[in-house]
């Protein structure tokens, strides 16, 4: 089907819910894809950061190919050796101590949330279960994640929300301070704001978060989903920040592109969650978990977080070697920028990218958001930077 025929019967039959850029995709390979009209794109959004091998990875497929024949999906009333493997892989690369898994990421916070609630309760009883997050934040779409989301615009239409969020600015520990009260059971944080426009938190702020929760025996919660699997340069971002957080919480790049998420805890809280407390049909499931595996084998190896951190240095001193007076700053870690723009300028900017082969994200009010798949290589990256530079330098 051409763009226009697929476009007639979404509009037909699909809930008009994403302000969808207008292309069809049909295939992939690496960092590139083709639409249906057989247009060719280096990609730097890598499906909003999942597709962290790149398309049509023989080792995601081959996993996940040959488990499927094995066996797709068995309940969570029964073990199976990729799950276990995988908890263990997560466990073992972060220093956190079991896991949890779920779907999406959405579904890791709320997972992540409960955990703090149920903590807190046990050791204190009810009334202590207010989350302090931060305004600008993003934490998902179902009715407890957007509330957990510090930021007005998603407060809308779908009352009641759920109850027990407080907000801080980011990067002002007094601020964070002000919202803690005795009712107050967690702190829940992204170490690089995504969404909200690829700001990453100063270290010293985080290091201090980090003291106030260990002083008032508040559960940390870092935000991994989009910060995670090696997107900037270590397995998690809190690695880079020299912190143990209590709860992480993960999704995106984890399965490759097939859809899972997981919580991990530490020490102090990973026997919370007993049975019959949490579950969740798919979570787990060995299909899944055998992509995730072939994942991790990669993005766990040493050299390749090495080669995110490289990449990512690579594209930063590039873009910013264009000397462009459109571009303001880029900022982010590894392969996780945002160039930032002036707001009004941002839409044209990303349609002649577009236009001219490259895909880009946006994200905040003036950021260009790169989320490229972390295999990307330098041809891949020299031609995509040839085109930002045709872009951002009028040529
Ligand atoms: C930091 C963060 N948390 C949570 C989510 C929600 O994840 P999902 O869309 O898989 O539910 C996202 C999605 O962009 C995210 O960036």
């Amino acid at each position: 089907m051409t763009y226009n025929e697929l476009k007639q019967q979404e509009s037909r039959y699909v809930m008009n819910t994403y302000g969808r850029f207008p292309i069809a995709l049909d295939h992939g390979e690496g960092a590139q894809l083709w639409d249906v009209e057989g247009k060719r794109y280096i990609d730097l959004t890598s499906g909003i950061g999942v597709c962290c091998l790149g398309y049509n990875n023989e080792k995601i497929i081959g996993a996940m190919t040959r488990q499927a024949h094995k066996l797709m999906h068995v309940s969570n009333l029964f073990l199976t050796e990729p799950m276990v493997q995988t908890a263990k892989t997560l466990c073992t690369q972060s220093g956190m101590r079991k896991v949890f898994f779920s779907n999406s990421g959405a579904e890791s916070n709320e997972g992540m949330i409960k955990l703090a609630r149920k903590y807190s309760f046990d050791h204190y009883g009810a009334g202590r279960a207010e989350i302090v997050t931060l305004y600008n934040s993003f934490h998902g779409r179902t009715v407890t994640t957007l509330k957990a989301t510090g930021q007005e615009k998603f407060h809308q239409y779908f009352f009641p929300f759920t109850e027990g969020f407080a907000y801080a600015q980011a990067n002002d520990i007094d601020s964070v301070r002000a919202a803690v009260n005795e009712h107050t059971c967690a702190v829940m944080i992204e170490l690089i704001q995504g969404e909200g426009g690829v700001l990453p938190l100063d270290a010293d702020f985080v290091r201090a978060v980090e003291a106030l929760c260990r002083e008032r025996d508040l559960l940390l919660l870092i935000d991994e989903v989009q910060t995670g699997i090696g997107r900037t340069g270590t397995l998690f971002c809190f690695q880079q920040y020299g912190i143990h957080p209590d709860v992480v919480s993960m999704a995106k790049g984890l399965g490759g592109g097939l859809p899972v998420g997981a919580v991990m805890a530490a020490e102090s809280c990973c026997d919370v969650l007993g049975p019959g407390t949490h579950a969740t049909t798919f979570g787990g499931t060995p299909t899944v978990c055998a992509a995730a595996n072939a994942v991790l084998a990669e993005v766990t190896r040493p050299e390749f977080l090495q080669s995110v951190t490289e990449k990512g240095a690579y594209l930063r001193g590039a873009i910013l070697g264009f000397g462009s007076d459109k571009i303001q700053d880029v900022r982010g870690r590894g392969l996780m920028l945002g160039i930032v723009v002036e707001e009004d300028a941002r839409a044209a900017l990303v349609q002649q990218c577009i236009d001219r082969g490259v895909l880009v994200l946006t994200a905040g009010k003036n950021a260009i958001r790169l989320l490229p798949p972390l295999n990307i290589s330098y041809e891949e990256m020299d031609e995509a930077l040839a085109i930002l530079k045709q872009v951002f330098c009028g040529e």
